[in-house]
């Protein structure tokens, strides 16, 4: 096929930054890079596609994206693309692929700017009777009130992603604590708060690929916390992310599949294809799960554009359950190339 791969690499997005603040900025917080991939991994993808015999062209995701992706003429746009600013900046190449009538894998631009927005797509799950934990958004322009909230809880900005914003002094135990870290969430990402419950139970990282009848949830994740240094919470926070794990000194955080018994396994599943059913997710998702003390699964955020670093040393969980299921890196990307054609009607 002949393919275009849309990508937000962190050199891409530093250089829209410093467009954006050529002075520099004294408040961007230390986590604002998280996102974005690396050249190792765009470099790894399109060598892979090429391996897999298409033709492709690695199209960084600026302001020239659209005309790029319209001289490359792709049959199928491969989406990578987290963006930079704002709340709909994963919204911008299905947006573009919209606008000109041309097929890209993944979620749509609602859809993308939905489970970007945590509160909002907890607001839909909330609406069709899917577990997620009690959560109130907080505004900066509005005061702050704590009122009967069920403590712990974890204070979130509402739309990032990466563990951006999610330290393990996130989560506070009571209401003078939260209301100083959700003060400082402000300051740092200027943007709406998440407070929400803070669920103590495992915590698991489920992958799912198909549409309509076809959803297939690959092996189950579960994060552990056994490896995280003394004293730290159960959080997969930044800290875990970046900085505690090394390729040096790899934290031993993922059990793949999670270990199970048949009646959590079917809870689990079922869960997280309502989720992607009713927040109309296409191709392809990672959904983030949590159980309550009683052992009751809830949704914490979905991933409709889920990482995918190549090695497995780098502890990417899309990956790691596709490579669980049996298929390798290339046979993973094939995979959702082949249902995203079959959902456009593209014969490969
Ligand atoms: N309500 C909660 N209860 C318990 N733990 C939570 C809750 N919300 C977040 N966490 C912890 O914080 C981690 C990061 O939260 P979340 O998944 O919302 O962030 P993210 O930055 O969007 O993550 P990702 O890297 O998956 O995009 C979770 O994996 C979990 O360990
Ligand atoms: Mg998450």
């Amino acid at each position: 096929m002949n393919l275009v791969l849309a990508y937000s690499s962190k050199e891409g997005l530093e250089k829209e930054y410093r467009r954006r603040y050529p002075a520099g900025d004294s408040e961007t917080p230390e986590d604002f890079f998280a996102e974005g991939d690396s050249w190792t991994t765009i470099r790894h993808i399109l060598e892979t596609l090429k391996g897999n015999g298409h033709r492709v062209t690695g199209i960084e995701a600026d302001e020239e994206a659209g005309e790029k992706i319209k001289s490359a003429k792709p049959e199928l746009v491969f989406n990578i693309a987290e963006g930079l600013f704002g709340d709909f900046r994963e919204s911008y190449v299905p947006m573009i692929c919209e606008r000109m009538g041309i097929p890209y894998t993944g979620s749509g631009p609602l859809e993308l700017a939905i489970c970007l927005n945590k509160a909002r797509a907890k607001e839909v799950l909330a609406y069709n009777g899917i577990p997620t934990p009690a959560f109130r958004t907080l505004d900066p322009d509005f005061p702050v009130h704590m009122d009967h909230f069920p403590f712990p809880a974890i204070i979130k900005p509402v739309a990032e992603g990466s563990s951006k914003g999610i330290f393990d002094h996130s989560v506070v135990d009571n209401g003078e604590e939260a209301v100083r870290q959700i003060n400082d969430a402000f300051l740092k990402y200027r943007q709406p708060v998440l407070m929400e419950q803070f669920l103590q139970g495992d915590e698991f990282t489920v992958a799912l690929w198909g549409n309509g009848d076809q959803i297939e949830v690959l092996p189950i994740v579960a994060i552990r916390y056994d490896d995280l240094p003394a004293g730290a919470r159960p959080v997969y926070s930044y800290e875990a992310k970046w900085i505690w794990d090394t390729p040096g000194k790899p934290l031993d955080i993922f059990k793949c599949p999670a270990s199970l018994t048949r009646v959590e396994k079917e809870s689990i599943e079922s869960l997280v294809r309502s989720a992607f059913r009713v927040l109309n997710i296409r191709d392809w998702c990672r959904i983030d799960v949590r159980m309550d003390q009683s052992g009751k699964p809830h949704i914490l955020e979905l991933n409709p554009l889920p990482g995918i670093l190549p090695k497995p040393e780098d502890n990417s969980c899309f990956p790691k359950a596709a490579r669980t299921a049996g298929y390798d890196y290339a046979a993973m990307l094939e995979k959702v190339i082949g249902i995203a054609a079959e959902r456009w009607g593209i014969r490969t």
